[in-house]
């Protein structure tokens, strides 16, 4: 018998722990727009993030540095206006909540309260922890983002995999555990050695999502232009590549124009047509 919550009911933050402590995977896509929203929730999809990895994919941004919390909570919007069943996740961008405590909640406020979003992410270990339970204080459930934190990648050596020492790989238990402690609902954990996340995931209560991660980690979560083959900017290594809309994107416009050009569109289908005596009424009193 399929234990999967009902599939028809919004998906509740319980939901996703139950999944877990039932060993049932969690499904964890991005997207940006209304059609976007609307097309993962009838994938039946569980968690949708509206990531900051918006300001790549859509914006064309070089990174996530530059997206601010106008962009954020407009696409916010967006994609909650086309989903009604999975968990909507907001993206805290790069220096909406790395200030202070009380920057941290008023901004989670916004794409909770005036964006709808059914949660929020930010990026970060211990040194976010008490932001994590600041918002979690004010009603409203985080989601946390270890291991490669794009944002502060710069930090980071750039983009590559994280914890692969001892050391590291320690912090990064801690971290999680810091922001279990906290409050936090679930952890993304990107770009580690499986066998770290495994650890991970068997050590704290919440669920974990990988990206990155391994198949230890309790679901996935993947960039949808990276799935749809829509970025071709570059595709890491743990992007599984499941059509490829960039061409057929391209090739349906390239017809278009081919057709607009050789007038082949419209065809009378696509056109609007007049009583022949109406067109010949009209020439005559354009005449007089
Ligand atoms: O912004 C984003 O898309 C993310 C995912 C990479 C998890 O944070």
């Amino acid at each position: 018998m399929s234990t999967h919550p009902d599939e028809t009911k919004k998906l509740l933050i319980a939901d996703l722990w139950k999944m877990k402590a039932q060993g049932q995977k969690i499904t964890m896509i991005t997207a940006y727009s209304y059609p976007q929203g609307l097309i993962v929730d009838e994938a039946g999809i569980d968690i949708v993030l509206v990531g900051d990895s918006l300001g790549m994919v859509e914006l064309g941004y070089q990174d996530t540095v530059p997206v601010t919390m106008e962009e954020m909570l407009m696409h916010t919007k967006a994609v909650v206006r086309g989903v009604n069943r999975a968990h909507v996740v907001g993206d805290l961008p790069f220096m909406s909540y790395n200030i202070s405590v009380e920057q941290a909640v008023t901004n989670a406020g916004i794409l909770y309260k005036e964006g709808g979003a059914d949660s929020v992410k930010l990026e970060g270990g211990r040194e976010m922890a008490d932001k994590v339970a600041a918002i979690h204080r004010a009603g409203i459930p985080v989601f946390g983002h270890i291991g490669l934190t794009p944002q502060t990648a710069a930090l980071l050596g750039g983009f590559k995999v994280q914890g692969k020492s001892s050391d590291d790989a320690k912090r990064a238990v801690d971290d999680a555990l810091a922001l279990e402690d906290a409050g936090a609902y679930a952890l993304i954990l990107e770009a580690i050695p499986q066998q770290l996340a495994q650890v991970i995931t068997e050590r704290v209560s919440i669920p974990t999502v990988g990206i990155g991660g391994g198949v230890y980690c309790d679901g996935q979560v993947l960039v949808l232009h990276d799935l749809l083959g829509l970025f071709k900017r570059f595709t890491p290594k743990f992007v599984k590549v499941y059509a490829d809309l960039y061409t057929a994107h391209l090739n349906a416009v390239k017809e278009f124009v081919d057709d607009v050009r050789n007038e082949t569109f419209p065809a009378p289908e696509h056109s609007f047509t007049m009583k022949a005596e109406v067109v010949e009424e009209l020439k005559k009193r354009l005449e007089e």
